[in-house]
């Protein structure tokens, strides 16, 4: 079911610094930040040749990232992405399997303009996983 892992998305206090780590320390091909107002979130793309980082800011005062970085002032790794040929048939095995998806179950357009859904962590050893349709 899973295909690639389209990328791994991290959390960060500062993005003018995390970018200045990817890009400089690194050596990373790193974006400049774009925001996301439907996501509640400015995020900065790292580009490596399999696959993507995200580093991630909140934006505005309801970002869905805010409660994680109060709780991890230093920042820290929030999800995962896989892609997925066919989300709905994702979804639906997932469910049958007992694993719990996130919200009303209902794929959300997400910050590539094509469907996701999560996953709970408790069901996923612990992490946050993201599922795309490619
Ligand atoms: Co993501």
């Amino acid at each position: 079911m899973l295909g690639r892992l389209n990328h791994v998305a991290i959390v960060v206090p500062d993005l003018a610094a995390a970018s200045r780590v990817y890009r400089e320390t690194l050596g990373a091909r790193v974006s400049e930040p774009v925001d996301l107002p439907e996501h509640g979130v400015t995020t900065v793309f790292v580009e490596l040749d399999n696959t993507k980082i995200e580093l991630l800011h909140p934006l505005g005062a309801a970002s869905p990232i805010a409660k994680f970085l109060a709780e991890h002032a230093s920042g820290g790794m929030h999800h995962v992405c896989y892609e997925v040929e066919d989300i709905l048939a994702a979804r639906d095995r997932l469910k049958a399997a007992g694993a719990r998806v996130l919200g009303d179950g209902a794929p959300r357009i997400g910050a590539h303009g094509k469907p996701v859904l999560f996953l709970h962590p408790r069901d996923f050893c612990g992490t946050l996983v993201e599922l795309e349709q490619a």
